[in-house]
């Protein structure tokens, strides 16, 4: 559901039923890959205290990740695909799509290219964490749960239509 779809950052405490995990992992395995290498692993991360652990992978902009349900964390095996941050890129997109046609929130947390609080590699941190090998490189974090907040679908008028061109490049 594109029309609707906006980050959640606040879930209630009501669990994810174990199918709609499944259905949202699955749109993830369906996402079209550089040639079809299907580089991604994706770590579901479940349970209030580990989830406040890989809260802080990130100086600011993580803390969604506390209070989420579960966790998707979206990696890819570098090894596989020059492509990866596209691939691991195009399947939480996907999965993030998937959760809210399932009523559902998420968010993305970006973790390639950011640091901890004490300038570690969010990524090192997310890798040491959950044991994820160093070849197998850490693109984001899906925060997900049942929506406690409602934000606005976005509205045509402000979509950056100016950002279309047509047949050729014009400044507008
Ligand atoms: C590559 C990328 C990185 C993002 N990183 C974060 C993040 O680290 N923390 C966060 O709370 N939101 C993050 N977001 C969510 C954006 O802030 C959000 O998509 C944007 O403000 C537009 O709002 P919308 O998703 O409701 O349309 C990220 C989104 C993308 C696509």
């Amino acid at each position: 559901m594109i029309s609707t779809r906006r980050s959640v950052r606040r879930y209630t405490d009501i669990d994810i039923e174990a199918n709609d995990l499944a259905r949202i992992v699955k749109a993830g395995l369906m996402a079209p890959s550089s040639m079809n290498s299907r580089p991604w692993h994706f770590i579901i991360v479940e349970g209030k205290d580990r989830l406040e652990q890989l809260s802080q992978c990130k100086a600011a902009g993580a803390a969604p990740i506390a209070g989420a349900k579960i966790a998707i964390v979206v990696t890819a095996d570098a090894t596989l695909s020059e492509m990866w941050i596209e691939d691991s890129s195009i399947a939480a997109a996907y999965m993030q799509l998937e959760a809210e046609e399932l009523g559902l929130g998420s968010c993305w947390i970006q973790v390639r290219g950011r640091l901890t609080a004490d300038n570690q590699l969010a990524e090192d941190y997310v890798q040491q964490m959950l044991g994820i090998p160093e070849t197998v490189s850490v693109e984001c974090i899906l925060a997900l749960g049942h929506k406690n907040e409602m934000p606005e679908p976005h509205n045509d008028e402000e979509l950056l239509w100016e950002r279309v061109h047509i047949n050729e490049w014009k400044d507008k």
